[in-house]
């Protein structure tokens, strides 16, 4: 099995001259990690680093045999866009489109076409099929979430990373989400990492790491 992601040696400081360090890890292609740690652990920092937001004081990422802090801004943005979905704690919906246009620009923005009924069944599946043409003012913190996941799914990522996708959400709701992303992942190859402080994760992922 070849690896997807992996880093080593990372150091982290804020401005605040708080400092974080992450050893090391790897990710194999198609294999689904959980991060688990309390809050404060650095789930989130970690997140931004492997994904190419936040540049480490030292250490490399790897992505798909790529230096990512190597690449220009430009070629960073591109490769983020081409291969990862990303699914913040914060959903960053545009607040003027509804959530099908967001899932649409979403699309659009990759270079990819518009599919409408494949973006209403991943709507469906995540129940939101009733917020189609609803304006992220209009959602619960749960529902932004889901779209938020939506939107990340659009794209079919080969790297899919999530931030605490079921903090807010009901056992269900969680159920469904995770169901979804785990399923989405296996159906076309993807690898899936999330970061959660929620147990209720743990016995679904075959590898667990903690922080
Ligand atoms: N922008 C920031 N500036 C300064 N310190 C930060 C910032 N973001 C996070 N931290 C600190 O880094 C540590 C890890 O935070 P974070 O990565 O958000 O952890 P988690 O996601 O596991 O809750 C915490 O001590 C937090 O206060
Ligand atoms: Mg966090």
């Amino acid at each position: 099995m070849s690896v997807l992601i992996s880093y080593s040696d990372l150091e982290v400081r804020y401005k605040n001259g708080i400092g974080l360090s992450f050893p090391g890890f790897e990710v194999d292609k198609g294999t689904h990690c959980l991060i688990l740690g309390d809050s404060g652990t650095g789930k989130t920092t970690l997140l931004h680093v492997l994904c190419g937001l936040m540049k480490p004081s030292s250490g490399i990422v790897t992505v798909a045999g790529v230096d990512i802090y190597g690449l220009s801004p430009k070629r960073m943005d591109q490769f983020r866009g081409q291969h990862v979905g990303l699914i913040f704690q914060q959903a960053h919906l545009i607040k003027s489109l509804t959530v099908l246009e967001n899932l649409k620009m979403a699309r659009w923005l990759a270079g990819l076409g518009e599919n409408t009924s494949e973006l209403s069944v991943i709507l469906e599946r995540l129940n939101m099929g009733d917020k189609i043409k609803s304006y992220p003012h209009e959602l619960s913190q749960g529902q932004l979430q889901r779209a938020a996941i939506a939107r990340a799914l659009v794209n079919r990522p080969r790297l899919l990373i999530a931030d605490e996708p079921t903090s807010a959400l009901d056992d269900r709701n969680a159920e469904a989400v995770i169901a979804l992303l785990l399923e989405q992942a296996q159906s076309y190859g993807a690898t899936l990492l999330i970061a959660t402080h929620d147990k209720r994760l743990k016995d679904k992922f075959s590898s667990t790491y903690i922080l």
